[in-house]
This record gives C-alpha cells, sequence and structure tokens, in this order.
C-alpha cells in the first residue's frame, strides 16, 4: 500500500535540510515561465522557432521514433544520430562528433572518461558543475586554476611536474563563462597547453551559434586539432536539446568503448537529433539573427555603462549585488515588473557575489531593454559597485 505519511520519520533529515536551506535563504523551487525573457540561454530565439517544429513533423512523417530505444551501442543507434553527428564535424570543422543527450552528461562524460591515471586535469574555478562533477569521477589528479588566468594553469602544471606528474595536462575552462559573461583567454590558453603537451576541453555552451564565424563559437580556429575537444551544448542558442562533443575520431572511439554514460543511457531521442540538424542548418544560414543579438548587447553594455554598472561584450550580464536575500527580492521585484529575471546564488556562483543574471535573447525587443534598463537605473542604490 502506498504510504504518504511519514510516521517513522524516514523523511525528517531532507525537512531538516530544506528547513535550514530557507533559513540561509537559499531555498529553490520551481516556478511557471513568466515575463519578458531575460533569463533564458535561447539566445538566438529558436526554441519555438516554426521550422524547428516543422522538421520535427517531417521527421515524424518519415518514420523518425521519438523513443531510441536503446543505447547507441545496441539497437538504439539511429541514422538521425549519426547524420547530425556527421554535419556537425562538417560545420564545426572536428574530424568527428558525438551527440548526447545533455551538456552536463556529456561534460560529465568528458572529464570522467578521457584523462588518464598519470595526468592532471586543471578546471578554471568557474568552470560549470558538470565539469567539476566529472573531475570527481576522473582518474587523474585534479588542480583548479584562478579564473582567466593561463599562468594559474601553467604553475598548477609544473607544481604537478615537479611533483613527479608524468602523464599529460588537461586545461578545462568555458569560452564564455555562464554566469560571469566573461570569456576565456583562448590563445594563451591553446600555448599553455601546447607547450606543455597536453589537451584542451573548451565548453562553448554559451558561446556556439552566437560567436565565431557562422556562429562555430569562439574556439573554431581551434577545433580539428589533435589536443583539442570542444563542447557544443544544443539545448541553448540552437534551441532544442543534448550536446556536441567535437573531437579526433581516436578519442570518439575511446568513448564508445570506454565512457559509462555513452554506453549505459539509452541514447537521446532522434527526434531532437533532427531537431538539432535544422537549428544548425539555421544557424548557419542566418546570420542576421547574430547581428541583431550583437546590437541587443551593444545597447544593454551601454545603458549599463550609463548608469556606472559593469558591462560585457557578451549576450550575458551579471548585476552583481552581493547579499542572497537582497538579490532574489530584487529579482522578485523585476518579475513583478514583467521581466523575467532571475536571482543567482551560492553554491551557483562564490558566496557574496549574488546577483541577477540577465542574459539577451532575440526572444525580447529593443523597446524591452530600453525598459529594463529604465527599471535598473531605478534600483541604481541597490547595487554594489
Ligand atoms: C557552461 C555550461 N556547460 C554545460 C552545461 C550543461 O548543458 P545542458 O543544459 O545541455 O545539460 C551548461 C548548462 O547550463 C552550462 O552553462
Amino acid at each position: 500500500m502506498l504510504q504518504r505519511s511519514d510516521g517513522s520519520g524516514r523523511l525528517t533529515r531532507y525537512r531538516t535540510s530544506l528547513r535550514r536551506l530557507a533559513t540561509r535563504g537559499r531555498l529553490r523551487g520551481l516556478s511557471a515561465r513568466s515575463g519578458v525573457d531575460f533569463s533564458s540561454n535561447d539566445y538566438l530565439g529558436l526554441a519555438g522557432d516554426k521550422r524547428i517544429a516543422a522538421a520535427l513533423n517531417a521527421a515524424l512523417s518519415r518514420g523518425v521514433p521519438a523513443g531510441a530505444g536503446g543505447s547507441r551501442l545496441l539497437r538504439g543507434n539511429d541514422p538521425e544520430h549519426e547524420m547530425l553527428e556527421q554535419e556537425a564535424a562538417v560545420y564545426f570543422g572536428s574530424e568527428t562528433a558525438l551527440y548526447f543527450g545533455s551538456g552536463f552528461m556529456a561534460n560529465y562524460a568528458l572529464l570522467a572518461c578521457l584523462p588518464q591515471r598519470d595526468d592532471l586535469v586543471v578546471m578554471d574555478e568557474l568552470i560549470h558543475a558538470s565539469a567539476r562533477d566529472g573531475a570527481n569521477a576522473t582518474k587523474a589528479a585534479v588542480a583548479i586554476a584562478r579564473h582567466n588566468d593561463p599562468q594559474s594553469f601553467a604553475d598548477a602544471i609544473s607544481t604537478w611536474r615537479k611533483s613527479g606528474g608524468r602523464g599529460r595536462p588537461w586545461l578545462v575552462f568555458e569560452s564564455l563563462y555562464s554566469m560571469d559573461g566573461d570569456r576565456a583567454p583562448l590563445d594563451d590558453l591553446v600555448s599553455t597547453a601546447d607547450v606543455n603537451d597536453g589537451f584542451l576541453i573548451v565548453d562553448e555552451a554559451h558561446a556556439t551559434g552566437v560567436f565565431g564565424p557562422h556562429g562555430r563559437g569562439l574556439a573554431a580556429d581551434f577545433e580539428g586539432r589533435d589536443n583539442v575537444i570542444v563542447l557544443h551544448t544544443c539545448g541553448k542558442a540552437l534551441g532544442a536539446s543534448g550536446a556536441l562533443i567535437c573531437l579526433p575520431e581516436v578519442l570518439a572511439g575511446y568513448m564508445i568503448n570506454r565512457s559509462r554514460p555513452f554506453i549505459y543511457a539509452t541514447a537521446p531521442s532522434p527526434l531532437m537529433a533532427a531537431a538539432v540538424r535544422e537549428a544548425l542548418l539555421i544557424v548557419e544560414q542566418e546570420p542576421e539573427r547574430r547581428k541583431r543579438l550583437q546590437r541587443m548587447m551593444k545597447q544593454f553594455g551601454d545603458g549599463l555603462t550609463a548608469l556606472g554598472l559593469p558591462a560585457t561584450d557578451t549576450q550575458i550580464h551579471p548585476v552583481v549585488i552581493g547579499d542572497a536575500e537582497k538579490t532574489m527580492s530584487l529579482a522578485t521585484a523585476m518579475q513583478d515588473r514583467g521581466f523575467d529575471i532571475r536571482g543567482i546564488r551560492p553554491p551557483t556562483v562564490p558566496e557574496g557575489t549574488s546577483r541577477l543574471r540577465i542574459s539577451l535573447t532575440l526572444n525580447a525587443r529593443q523597446a524591452d531593454v530600453e525598459t529594463l534598463l529604465e527599471a535598473l537605473g531605478e534600483k541604481r542604490e541597490l547595487f554594489d559597485q
């Protein structure tokens, strides 16, 4: 019989933990989507695009199944997965590509699988949780480098070498940081990897579709090299879901044979692979979307500067408040005015740096950006800077 009560107290520690989070102003909850989109990662406004819906309908009509029915290694391997991977490799300029069900899983799989026992993983201190979790599962040694500081990466490698490290270093970072909106010093990090005979894992989650030639990302110039592995997520600017890992063929073969999340999971929906194929076509063929977003970045950046607030040169702007409670009440005030803006607190961001994370997408209009700047101006005294 289904037991709904907690007579035995089995659930008590979970309740207590939630209560503790609430006391510290850190309780999370789900809320409905509402207001003008200044929080999603649907940067190019493709999630609801009619052509992606049409591509899904067309795929259904030609018999593409919703479910893969098994692991890629068993009956789950669908022609849509393979066509997507071939097209993605050509588009991004890599030797090959592997499609995963989510960026989180792909990052985890990469870090847990590729670095070897005698290697060193050096991660930027602000790297995404998925890479951190992957590094927790790696056989290699792990070091954390200061944010966007190539010297700190180099120092971690030389300390490890001095203490007997014999394998290869893996430099792991985002090309555009999801919570800070700043870019990695890519050229310097590539040189650091080259000089140290190492590999790079570049997470392009927030750059794919938005930056680089034809939206190929900020690391486009380095794709195809034998020491470069690039993660392109499909749930952000591509408006779908999943992630493409672009990498040398031998490493893809190694993952197919050794990566537990690849081997022991049902393959992503073949329909979603069809949606991503269409998204890649749109992104390549419609540079005007990127241009519109660029104009919006400039408009918003200039507006923040006029308010005396720091601005980035990307579509992601952190407005740092500091205190978590203040941040959440400001987010609510913004939501009450019709803007979908979310507060971001620790542990997602470091202690004392709670912020509004404002993202610019083509789901908002120029006039919305103007009104948002006015609303921020009215709350100017609440910002740290
Ligand atoms: C930098 C970064 N990497 C990876 C991911 C995970 O991607 P996905 O949402 O496809 O699981 C995210 C998602 O927020 C991200 O911001």
